[in-house]
């Protein structure tokens, strides 16, 4: 495979040679998967057979409509598609027992006094099986985590009869239910071409739970209201955007070279969708799509005039709108398999929510001496150099030396400065350029602060949608402490009993919890401070505070521990600048990894104190300190982590809970550089090893396995997975995983590392 072979392709070619596409994509979604209409055979004349169609369909809608099917409340069209195998009229094969081995432990190490914890268990191998090995997820035994004393449910059995076959998994709401409807404008469909033909493809999942795979160690699903009862391949996940498919189709020809067996389910209703015929630009979809949407959504001009809206019955509630910026730089190389995910994120995002979300490109041009506000020809260049077409109308661009204008003045010394950068730079204040991106962008609310080398394995709407649900639900009381610890949910149990083991450590340690903004020497107060307002909302001024925050929507959402930096070990807890340094340092909490959600009112708080107190700290810090120094709300949000090797639950808890009073901060934290290291068996860390060798053998690449002496590393051991390997008739076959974000994924592709 060519990398960066984007740069090659042809341009857009004439939108009229679309209507070759298969014509199954102009119909509407059939309903009910199993209920396949064999008529058309009887029926030549196909003006007929479209009618009869499209009469059925509406039937059947309107059946659903009056009788309500069984409506998940976020309209997941999972819930009323008949999940049970079809794959029987596809491959005849004799019904198969597998059997899933216990783990051959013999290769690993035996307990060595310094081995640090991460290499001291062993291995799990539930992750690998794949797809034959599918059930139903009230069956599924995970072969981790486990109490002590819990049996290893190995070896299991899996009668397998067939590939299962996957369904669309729509998270978004159900625009088009009444209940919808009666509360919110309408949402009008969005398209990937100008003449409104192409619909944007939904991904597909399959139900149920591949046996034996192990849950996640930290974070839960259930708890965010992620779906954890369904699972996706990768073909299912990324087929519908160009993988599986050649240049020739207008796919991007990755996952060609991998296993994929019965993969063309995922193209039965829309054909393969043929990006370079679209001559597919992404932003402009996305302009064309808020345009058909904007009286659905908060601040627009164009809701009617006052006379209009008194006329309506009823006021409909508008929705706030969030941007996701990624932040992307000069000589990034992109992949095909990065083109995958953004395609992914501008379809699931913002089109197929109606332009609730809208996506950007925030790209860091590092050679500061390029003319890129004076000259278009310049901006140009850089943009045919660094980004493929497609993405071309997403871009903004900046520099290090814009930022060095917008906040000009003397910065004053650091507490401490162990990078020596500057601090207009976007190593050491990656905020800024936030800042000004949405102090100019004033149509968002929130701000999804997002990485290059990040994925999720799902539906992003899912992900985003949820988080920003659950977090407005948290109460503030306790919310910094129970924000500052990693949630164990096999270790702690359920979330109630979650926050009354924070609540009883706190008052064990003998501070008191946090509750609004925090004072300290040197602390000035911002312009609104001044005028006497508060971020505090008012269930939180009287009465008995057990309602405060709760229904308040989150200034700040991180997908990592808010601990506290002080004394944490943590390498950059003191590069703190302007304040005095004859004071204390100021309190601080951090999150490491900066993809996070920040709201326009946190980003308006960072940018009065950068530009008027000429406060800043570093990246990972400046957002959840000015949270904590204003009272603002800020939570950590515990997505499902998963861990490579059978730790027993103590040692986890010690490790990523084995700073003060048994949180992640302070003295002994998890982020101290002597215990990083514990991350690197996970799937979310700056640091981890697990995360990429998971992702790429979902992929369909077979990765060295990690296992050898001395507890394995990273490259070591026997290659494993790949399409050799998962085609053997007695292999389970591709991977099929519970959602997840996986971080860093620095390559994807075996040739990248060529
Ligand atoms: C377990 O691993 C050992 C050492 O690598 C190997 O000799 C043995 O055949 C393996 N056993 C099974 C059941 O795979
Ligand atoms: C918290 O403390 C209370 C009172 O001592 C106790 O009953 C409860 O079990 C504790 N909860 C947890 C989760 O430790």
């Amino acid at each position: 495979m060519e990398r960066g072979s984007f740069l090659s392709r042809g341009s857009s070619s004439s939108l009229s040679s679309l209507l070759s596409l298969d014509e199954k994509s102009f119909l509407p979604l059939p309903v009910h998967q199993k209920a396949r209409i064999r008529v058309p055979a009887l029926l030549g004349h196909s003006l007929y057979r479209r009618v009869i169609l499209w009469c059925a369909a509406v039937l059947s809608l309107s059946c659903l409509a009056l009788f309500g099917g069984i409506r998940h409340p976020r309209g997941a069209i999972l819930d009323w598609v008949d999940l049970r195998p079809t794959a029987k009229d596809r491959f005849e094969e004799p019904h198969m027992i597998l059997v899933l081995p216990a783990a051959n432990d013999t290769t690993e190490v035996p307990e060595g006094e310094n081995m640090p914890s991460w290499l001291r268990f062993r291995h799990l191998n539930g992750y690998f099986n794949g797809l034959k090995a599918l059930v139903p997820a009230s069956d599924h035994k995970p072969e981790y985590p486990r109490l002590s004393g819990e049996e290893s449910p190995f070896p299991l059995t899996v009668t397998y009869t067939g590939l299962p076959t996957p369904t669309p998994f729509v998270p978004h709401p159900d625009y088009e239910s009444s209940d919808y409807k009666v509360k919110h404008h309408k949402v009008e469909p969005c398209y990937l071409d100008k003449d409104k033909r192409i619909p944007v493809p939904d991904l597909y999942a399959y139900h149920g739970r591949v046996q034996g795979q192990p849950d996640p160690i930290i974070g839960s699903h259930s708890l965010l209201g992620l779906r954890d009862d369904i699972c996706f391949d990768r073909f299912g996940r990324y087929g519908p955007y160009g993988l599986g498919y050649s240049y020739d189709a207008g796919g991007l020809e990755v996952g060609l070279d991998t296993e994929r067996r019965g993969s063309e389910v995922v193209w039965e209703k829309t054909g393969k969708i043929n990006y370079d015929k679209i001559g597919i630009d992404w932003g402009d979809a996305q302009a064309r799509c808020y345009e058909s949407n904007k009286r659905r959504f908060a601040g627009s001009a164009e809701r009617g005039s006052p006379l209009q809206q008194s006329l309506r019955r009823r006021e409909r509630t508008t929705i706030p709108r969030q941007a996701v910026v990624i932040r992307a730089f000069t000589g990034f190389q992109w992949t095909h398999h990065a083109i995958l995910n953004f395609r992914a994120m501008v379809s699931e995002l913002a089109l197929r929510s109606g332009g609730e979300y809208q996506v950007h490109l925030l790209l860091h041009v590092r050679n500061e001496k390029e003319p890129i506000w004076a000259d278009p020809v310049t901006a140009q260049r850089i943009l045919d150099e660094n980004v493929p077409d497609e993405f071309h109308s997403l871009c903004t661009l900046w520099t290090e030396a814009q930022m060095r204008l917008l906040y000009p003045g003397d910065f004053g010394p650091s507490v401490e400065d162990p990078s020596g950068m500057d601090i207009h730079g976007v190593y050491r204040s990656a905020h800024m350029a936030l800042q000004h991106f949405a102090m100019s962008h004033p149509e968002y609310e929130y701000f999804w602060n997002w990485e290059l080398d990040v994925r999720w394995l799902g539906n992003y709407y899912e992900l985003f949608d949820r988080l920003g649900i659950w977090a407005k639900k948290q109460s503030r009381v306790g919310m910094w402490e129970r924000s500052a610890k990693y949630y164990i949910p096999k270790y702690h149990g359920d979330w109630n009993s979650f926050t009354d083991l924070v609540r009883n450590e706190t008052h064990a340690s003998g501070r008191s919890a946090i509750f609004g903004p925090v004072e300290f020497p040197g602390k000035a107060p911002l312009r609104s401070e001044t005028g006497g307002k508060s971020f505090l909302p008012a269930s939180c001024i009287d009465g008995d505070k057990s309602e405060c925050g709760v229904g308040e929507d989150a200034d700040l959402i991180t997908l990592n521990p808010i601990f506290d930096a002080e004394e944490s070990g943590w390498v950059f807890a003191s590069d703190v600048t302007g304040y005095r340094l004859t004071d204390p340092t100021p309190p601080r909490r951090c999150a490491i990894v900066t993809a996070s959600r920040l709201s326009r009112r946190l980003l308006e708080v960072m940018h009065e104190e950068t530009w008027r107190m000429h406060h800043t700290m570093f990246s990972e810090m400046f957002p959840a300190s000015m949270a904590l120094h204003h009272g603002l709300k800020a939570v950590y949000a515990p997505h499902p982590v998963y861990i490579d090797r059978k730790w027993d639950l103590d040692s986890v808890d010690q490790a990523f809970n084995g700073g003060r009073d048994h949180s992640a901060g302070g003295h002994g934290s998890p982020f101290d550089l002597r215990n990083e290291h514990n991350h690197k068996g996970t799937t979310w860390y700056y640091n981890s090893e697990f995360a990429g060798l998971l992702w790429r053998r979902w992929l369909g690449y077979a990765q060295f396995d990690g296992r050898g002496t001395n507890g394995g590393r990273s490259g070591e051991g026997t290659l494993r997975g790949g399409r050799e390997e998962e085609e053997t008739a007695d292999s389970t076959g591709r991977l099929c995983l519970r959602s997840m974000l996986v971080h860093p994924i620095k390559f994807e592709h075996p040739s990248e590392l060529e």
